[in-house]
């Protein structure tokens, strides 16, 4: 792995675990990294600051108000000028005072000045591991959307055996390449591409207070933006409403109803490799909108809402001269004939993959975290896939992908 000309600054706190950071800093400084080490104060009673000053090459920094070291590296300047923080091992102290927004000490200063990619990795007892409170905090981390790495499970220092071990530092590190997009796994294979990908629900507003929506969580498009990131694509999210956070290394637009979808759709697909459609967006919409909240009124009547088609993005998209190499359309179906239903489907979608799954079954649901798919290629072929995770199911779409857009041998 390449990581020449990447900033990243690791973050070490008090904990037996680091030792093994000091293999990380040497894996970053080996892969070309330019590698910058805090600690707290608590980490200096494990390892000398000495250890990493000389594995960097770089200063150590450990205090907030050090007037020589805030004239060297500023604590604001160190957030700037890094494209990743990484901090290991993450103390159950230190979770929680990221987790509060606390800045007492110089990592948490610097982490909350800092806006890109947060990779953690937790180090601790398993009872302090498994207590609600470290749990809730984490909880809280992973929805901003940092990438927990670990723990893993083991015999700990302290004597005890089960989860609370720290990664291996060759896991974090392949952690920390993924959150800069540099391929993990796969080097390079989507590097240069140009993904879209749309996720999520739409809203048709009725009235300022009312929508018409549908139970997309939008787990399936967020993953497979964050798997094309991870394999080295420039990923464009256009996202209708969910309370999922973005993925590492993904650039985000919000959008509400399908008109709002389209035109973001319209306005980014250029120059694009490959796009995916996994958003769930409405085929109706009010025709009218009132502007003030529609009162019910004393008669008891019911009501009468005249819906009209929205653009169908997928068929418009595939329709256009210059469109993506690999279009990907998703169907999501009720009540059997699946296979029939999506190869018709991927016809008049006129997409080159069509992912389909039933979600009446068990497990294949909108909101859940597992999906049993079927792929339709470009000759009619079907590729069942077993019950999965909705990440491995974003991987096995983006090898499809990868292997469409191969140069011809
Ligand atoms: N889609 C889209 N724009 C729309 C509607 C759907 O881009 N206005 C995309 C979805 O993101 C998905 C695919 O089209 O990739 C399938 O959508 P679906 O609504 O299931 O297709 P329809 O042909 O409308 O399905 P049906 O015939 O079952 O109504």
């Amino acid at each position: 792995m390449d990581l020449t000309g990447r900033r990243i600054l690791l973050g070490v706190s008090g904990g037996i675990a680091a030792y093994k950071s000091a293999e990380l800093a040497r894996l970053f400084v080996k892969a070309g990294a330019d590698v910058r080490v805090m600690m707290t104060r608590a980490a200096q009673e494990f390892v000398g600051a000495a250890t990493f000053a000389a594995l960097s090459g770089n200063l150590v920094a450990t205090e907030l108000f050090d007037a020589q070291q805030e004239a060297q590296i500023g604590h604001i300047e160190m957030a700037d000028n890094a494209q990743v923080i990484v901090l290991a091992p993450a103390t159950a102290n230190l979770l929680a005072r990221l987790a509060h927004g606390l800045a007492d000490d110089l990592v948490t200063t610097v982490y909350l000045a800092f806006t890109g990619p947060v990779v953690i990795a937790p180090a601790m007892n398993k009872n302090m591991w498994g207590h609600a409170a470290t749990q809730h905090n984490v909880e809280t981390l992973r929805a901003r959307g940092h990438v927990l790495v670990g723990p893993g499970d083991g015999e700990m220092a302290c004597g005890h055996v089960g989860v609370g071990r720290m990664s291996e530092p060759a896991q974090i590190f392949e952690a920390t390449c993924a959150a800069l997009g540099v391929a993990g796994e796969l080097p390079g294979e989507l590097t240069g591409r140009r993904v879209l990908v749309t996720a999520g629900s739409t809203r048709e507003a009725i009235d300022p207070v009312r929508f018409i929506g549908n139970r997309s969580s939008g787990k399936m498009g967020y993953a497979i933006a964050a798997e094309a990131a991870a394999r080295g694509a420039e990923v464009l999210l256009v996202s209708g409403p969910t309370a999922l956070a973005s993925p590492a290394g993904v650039t985000r637009i919000d959008v509400e109803s399908a008109s709002e979808m389209a035109e973001a759709v319209d306005a980014h697909i250029a120059d694009r490799d490959a796009a995916i459609f996994a958003a769930a967006v409405a085929d109706f919409t009010p025709t009218a909108r009132a502007d003030l909240k529609i009162k019910k009124g004393a008669d008891g009547q019911g009501m009468t809402l005249e819906l009209g088609r929205t653009r169908d993005i997928l068929a418009g998209v595939t329709a256009r001269a210059d469109r993506p190499r690999c279009v990907v359309g998703f169907a999501a179906e009720t009540g059997g004939d699946l296979a029939d239903k999506a190869r018709d489907k991927r016809r008049r979608k006129g997409c080159d993959l069509l992912v389909a799954n039933d979600v009446s079954e068990a497990g294949s649901g909108f909101a859940g975290d597992t999906n049993r798919v079927l792929i339709v290629g470009p000759d009619d072929t079907i590729d069942q896939l077993p019950l999965l995770t909705k990440p491995q199911v974003a991987a096995r779409i983006l090898d499809r992908i990868t292997t469409f857009l191969k140069p011809e041998a």
